[in-house]
């Protein structure tokens, strides 16, 4: 059997002034599952993404993506690691605004090495599955938040990464949007047999997740409804 994409455990963060985030903190994500993330404002559900793609530390506990322990490499490893097999949505979109759209899709590609022409078909591709196939010469500042969101998701999928990591990646979109980026995100992960953790305030988001939890002071604990 193949290793799970994401295993935690004993995972524990503390703020600079001292406060816990959290504590003891488990979490087993297998291939093809896709797992949502509640918790109040402040709770720590960014602090955590960042620490599963190697962008923050955790202070104890084990982080292992795809078999390999994240707290054992150096940056240069850490580096490697999330270019190969993570997929990051973030909060706060961090798109390129130099770039236009189609290569802004095609980064994580060409951080990859692959070659030109084929980053750039991939990326036109990716960016007409979230909607935006006509405007791949478009610039950042001409687009929406909404439109700027979806591409932030293509660059997330375009290098097929095991893990997906997506932090509230519906929070600007409207809900029929919303609805399709969740589905687009969902299918990614069954077809290709990757994972997906999603934190997400919409309860409609995280309804179409295989598990809901909440995350606390202790752990990621089940989401009542
Ligand atoms: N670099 C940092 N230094 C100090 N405090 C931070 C830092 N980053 C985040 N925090 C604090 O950590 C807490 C959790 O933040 P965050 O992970 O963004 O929560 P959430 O995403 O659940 O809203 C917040 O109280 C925030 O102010
Ligand atoms: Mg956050």
């Amino acid at each position: 059997m193949r290793e799970p994409v994401l295993r935690l455990t004993s995972l524990a963060k503390v703020l600079p002034g001292g406060r816990r985030l959290f504590g003891g903190l488990a979490l087993t994500l297998e291939a093809g599952e896709h797992v949502a993330i509640r918790g109040e404002s402040g709770a720590g559900k960014s602090t955590l993404l960042n620490i599963i793609a190697g962008l923050d530390t955790a202070d104890s506990g084990e982080v292992m993506v795809a078999g390999t322990d994240l707290v054992r490499l150096d940056e240069v490893g850490r580096t490697a690691l999330r270019r190969d097999a993570i997929g990051f949505v973030f909060q706060a979109f961090h798109i390129l605004p130099h770039l236009d759209l189609v290569r802004n899709v095609a980064f994580p590609l060409i951080l990859q090495k692959q070659p030109r022409a084929v980053a750039l078909v991939r990326a036109g591709e990716m960016l007409d599955a979230v909607g935006l196939g006509d405007r791949l010469s478009s610039y950042p500042r001409e687009l929406s938040g909404g439109e700027l969101q979806r591409v932030a998701i293509a660059r997330a999928l375009v290098h097929a990464p095991r893990l997906i990591l997506a932090d509230e990646p519906t929070g600007n979109l409207d809900p029929d949007t919303a609805a399709h980026v969740i589905a687009l995100l969902g299918r990614t992960v069954r077809e290709r047999g990757a994972a997906m953790l999603l934190v997400t305030h919409s309860p409609l988001a995280a309804a179409t997740a295989d598990r809901q939890l909440m995350l606390t002071p202790h752990g990621l604990v089940p989401a009542d409804g």
